[in-house]
């Protein structure tokens, strides 16, 4: 579904076609092309000393039980959503450089940034991807095997988001909601920080 993104100044439609659906196609599934081209995106994100400290872990809803142990890590509110989307996503960052061993302050920020190379591709691809900090991490951490010096930065849900006529009432009050921003003027400054 496509949403309106009010723009101040013109960006690409990629960027302004992005959003965070909760309302998804319970009978899409993901095949082993698009899943690869989600985490090609993903490795071409920019990185400190291009340490790529990122690592992803991936459970695929054809895999109905592992799936459904991921999904039963999320917050009872994204477990009612997330259930009917394609792919979960769990992002970690690692708390120290790959390259010496020395801490890497940096870890989490370029997680970030391949993040979200992941979902602009999935908006590319016709799919949509949701990311969520509400998850208990430490069931996450057990379930994936994910290594204590990585952070678990974020699930992302990926899948095919429901088109407006096929949204319940319910899905509708939040998928119809206007998309908002903080003016652009509250967020740069030029020279000096501004209040
Ligand atoms: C790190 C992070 C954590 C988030 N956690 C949740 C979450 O737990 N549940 C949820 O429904 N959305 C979550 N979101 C989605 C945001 O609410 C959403 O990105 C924001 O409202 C902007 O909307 P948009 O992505 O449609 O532009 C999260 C997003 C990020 C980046």
């Amino acid at each position: 579904m496509k949403k309106e993104t009010p723009l101040e100044s013109p960006i690409d439609d990629l960027i302004a076609s992005r959003w965070s659906p909760r309302a998804f196609n319970p009978n899409f599934f993901m095949n082993k092309k698009i899943i690869n081209s989600l985490f090609e995106a993903a490795r071409w994100a920019p990185s400190c000393y291009g340490d790529q400290p990122w690592k992803f872990i991936a459970f695929d809803k054809s895999d109905a039980t592992a799936w459904s142990r991921a999904l039963n890590c999320l917050s009872i509110g994204n477990q009612n959503w997330a259930m009917d989307a394609s792919l979960l996503v769990v992002a970690c960052a690692n708390k120290n450089f790959n390259h010496n061993g020395s801490p890497n302050r940096f870890g989490q920020y370029d997680t970030g940034a391949a993040a979200e190379n992941l979902c602009l591709q999935a908006t590319s691809m016709g799919l949509s991807a949701h990311q969520m900090g509400g998850f208990d991490s430490e069931k996450i951490r057990n379930l994936a095997k994910v290594p204590a010096d990585f952070d678990i930065m974020a699930c992302i849900a990926v899948g095919e988001a429901l088109q407006q006529t096929e949204l319940s009432d319910e899905q509708k009050e939040k998928e119809l909601a206007p998309r908002k921003r903080r003016p652009l003027n509250e967020i740069y400054s030029i020279n000096e920080w501004k209040k």
